[in-house]
């Protein structure tokens, strides 16, 4: 069993953003297992939206799954929003043999995709980033970016509590951090917006986007429908995931036949890729297009897999972790 800080010492000797960029290329490949998500909701005594989802998956010699749960109210008590636990399975018995904290790995995990995505879209030579929602999700991706793009100079910030705001600039040594009043003010000053927020109704219009931007959508809900519509191409991690969950806005706009798979004919606008069919060449990239360029990324439980298989191994090789005996 690996605790959070356990993790965290296995994640100094292995690169996420390979693990993953590597995974998204194996599942293009059809060698990757990624069932449907267990999505259980409720809300709590406060009233707050609060869900377990159990995210299986298998690529390569790994089996795992990820429970991720979450409730919006726990901010407020001073839980982190997210919380859960990875597992490992055994490939010939099944077993479970190894238990982590999966709540760093997650924000890990999204953050090592948008980093894949920034640069398998053209946008590695970003100078100015936005990142709208400072919370774990936030702050874990103005980190790495921070880290993996040379050219980044400039930080736009914004969150609902400016407090949030400030104390992620605090953690931005060496770059220009911005702390601004509207999301539209840190958007618009920036060639790559983040959203990693909890907002579940969209909000941010086509002209906010400077020209030729790449929006990441992480937390789904952001943009309006005519911010998707709009954009000069729309590129997906997993089409499946996206397309089987309509409550998320753009299942939705392909449930209501706006958009439609890549490559598919029809009245539908197929969207432009996937991030794995870029990596191996079945999609192809544009680079920079006007008027923006949107990502959405679902978050594929594969890929949290991936990173507890490489966790789990490189704990074994320091030994660390705790053994429990189940009997
Ligand atoms: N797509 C993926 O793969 C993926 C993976 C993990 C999490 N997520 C999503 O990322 C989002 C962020 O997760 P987190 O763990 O960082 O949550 P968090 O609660 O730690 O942080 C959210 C932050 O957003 C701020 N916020 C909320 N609404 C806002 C608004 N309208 N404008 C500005 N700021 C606002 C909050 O004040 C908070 O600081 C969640 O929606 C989560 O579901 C997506």
């Amino acid at each position: 069993m690996l605790s959070r800080e356990e993790v965290r010492k296995c994640l100094t000797n292995l690169d996420p953003v390979d693990v993953v960029r590597e995974t998204l290329a194996d599942h293009d490949r059809g060698i990757s297992l990624l069932p449907a998500e267990a999505y259980l909701r409720w809300e709590n005594s406060r009233g707050a939206y609060t869900r377990s989802i159990g995210m299986p998956g298998a690529v390569r010699s790994a089996y795992g799954m990820k429970i991720i749960n979450a409730s919006v109210s726990n901010p407020a008590i001073g839980l982190e929003r997210a919380g859960g636990i990875g597992l490992c399975f055994d490939a010939e018995t099944a077993r479970i043999t190894t238990i982590m904290e999966a709540g760093l790995l997650s924000a890990v995990r999204t953050a090592a995709v948008s980093a894949v995505g920034v640069d398998a879209l053209g946008y590695g030579g970003a100078v100015s980033l936005a990142v709208v929602g400072c919370g774990a999700q936030g702050r874990m991706h103005a980190a790495l970016l921070a880290e993996r793009l040379p050219s980044l100079r400039k930080v736009t910030l914004y969150d609902r509590s400016p407090d949030a705001a400030q104390a992620l600039a605090a953690t931005l040594p060496g770059i220009s951090a911005q702390v601004c009043s509207s999301a539209r003010e840190a958007v618009s000053a920036a060639e790559i917006a983040v959203f990693t927020t909890t907002m579940d109704t969209g909000y941010v219009e086509p002209d906010w986007a400077s020209s030729g931007a790449l929006l990441i959508n992480v937390s789904l809900g952001d943009l309006t429908d005519a911010a998707f519509r709009d954009a000069a191409a729309v590129y997906v991690d997993d089409v499946d995931l996206v397309a089987d969950n309509p409550r998320r806005p753009l299942g939705r706009l392909m449930a209501e036949g706006l958009f439609g798979r890549p490559d598919s004919t029809g009245p539908a606008r197929p969207l432009d890729g996937t991030l794995g069919g870029i990596l191996t060449g079945r999609h192809r990239a544009d680079g920079v297009a006007s008027p923006y360029v949107v990502l959405n990324p679902f978050g594929m439980g594969v890929l949290d897999v991936a990173l507890y298989a490489a966790v789990s191994a490189q704990a074994r090789a320091e030994s660390l972790g705790t053994a429990l005996h189940l009997g």
